[in-house]
């Protein structure tokens, strides 16, 4: 029904246990019969298990109830209809449940005991619910004091052991990739071909949620996972004959973390790394992306682009947000700081809300204030309102 494929050479793999090309190196992805799909994108039921017929797992799936989530159209000062996904109603509060689901699955699918990731800080929070819930054991690397408060409270309680390096993300990501070699343990970053199946179902609600494909889909770009995962997603749907157009990819990287945006400026095709990335958007905060030419080819082929937006423009769209009832995380909030800046035009957009605003709720204080405090008597109270 499906198999693993070098990205770079073309060699085809059946071997689930490998996360790079024997031969090459390149990353791999799992490629599908599409015609397998037996799904009607009618907006009923949309769920991620719903596309089951396009998600690569033999056994029954560990689910917390992920995906589904609200598409809600929201009033910003664009010449468009837009959208914003938010992906931070997935249980654990962000889109890697949906990465998470099929990555735990085939973590037991293959007999693994222990699963491990390297993360700013969502990865591991989900990677920790789901490996809970299945029994595995999880194993997380973190930048020290780069993660927000409530990711590493969620990795924390479900049970991960967690362990916080001198070090940012990509030098995390390098020594859990050499640790889960040596010990055996199944690896749960975006290099594993089998959570980009999970996020790909994205592209795949969309469509079921608008009726049809919308002119552009903004993602905030951080390890460059996501966007490749979703545009994969609207491949499939169109080989499969549900939609005739690709959207434009839009990636958004923090101006501080951008070497995809300074890749897709020189009209490169892989990057240069970031050495000291820094922004307020701490779960893009990536200065090695390790699926950059995944990235870059989904954006050059659907004649997207690659944005950069400041922490302060990042700050901002996040308030706008809140003010209309959605609450996101920084990181989250930069898809529509992208849109905001840029000139394109678009009938219909959508903008990818990746984490829950109370992920972070030190940057939330931070930037909103505190609460008035009072004597406890009714006059008090009455001159503040
Ligand atoms: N938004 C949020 C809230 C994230 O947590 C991440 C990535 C991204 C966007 C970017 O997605 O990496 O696929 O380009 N967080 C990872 C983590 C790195 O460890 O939680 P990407």
């Amino acid at each position: 029904m499906y198999l693993l494929r070098c990205i770079e050479c073309g060699e085809n793999f059946e071997n689930e246990l490998i996360y790079t090309c024997p031969k090459c190196g390149g990353l791999l992805e799992v490629v599908f019969d599409v015609s397998n799909a037996d799904f009607r994108l009618d907006g009923n039921n949309v769920t991620l298990w719903k596309y089951r017929s396009l998600l690569p797992v033999r056994i029954e799936p560990v689910t917390l109830f992920e995906g589904g989530t609200p598409l809600y159209p929201v009033d910003v000062d664009v010449d468009a209809r837009v959208f914003v996904k938010h992906e931070g109603l997935n249980p654990s509060g962000s889109f890697k449940d949906r990465g998470m689901t099929v990555g735990v699955t085939k973590a037991l699918e293959l007999g693994m005991k222990s699963v491990a990731c390297a993360s700013t800080g969502n990865t591991s929070a989900s990677m920790a619910m789901y490996s809970a819930r299945a029994g595995l054991r999880a194993y997380v690397l973190l930048p020290s004091g780069k993660v927000a408060l409530g990711k590493l409270a969620q990795a924390m309680m479900h049970g991960a052991r967690v362990i916080a390096i001198r070090g940012n993300f990509d030098v995390a990501l390098k020594l859990v990739r050499e640790i889960s070699e040596r010990k055996g343990l199944y690896l749960l970053n975006s290099v594993n071909p089998f959570r980009f199946e999970g996020q790909k179902t994205i592209a795949f609600e969309i469509v079921d949620q608008l009726g049809h494909a919308p002119d552009a889909v903004f993602v905030p770009v951080g390890n460059a996972g996501n966007i490749s995962a979703i545009y994969k997603g609207f491949l499939e749907l169109r080989e499969a004959g549900y939609i005739d157009e690709i959207p434009k990819m839009i990636g958004v990287q923090a101006e501080g973390a951008n070497p995809i945006y300074r890749a897709f400026v020189e009209g490169k095709d892989s990057i240069e790394p970031v050495e000291n990335p820094e922004t307020i958007a701490t779960a893009i905060r990536i200065g090695a992306p390790v699926n950059a030419r995944k990235a870059l080819r989904a954006v050059y082929s659907s004649k997207g682009k690659v944005l950069q937006v400041s922490d302060e423009e990042i700050v901002s769209a996040q308030k706008m947000l809140a003010k209309q009832g959605i609450g996101v995380e920084p990181a989250s909030a930069s898809s529509l700081a992208g849109l905001l800046k840029e000139d394109s035009d678009f009938d219909t957009v959508v903008c990818i809300a990746t984490g829950n605003l109370l992920k972070d709720p030190e940057e939330v204080m931070r930037v909103s204030g505190t609460p008035v405090e009072v004597d406890a008597n009714i006059s008090e109270i009455e001159r503040l309102i």
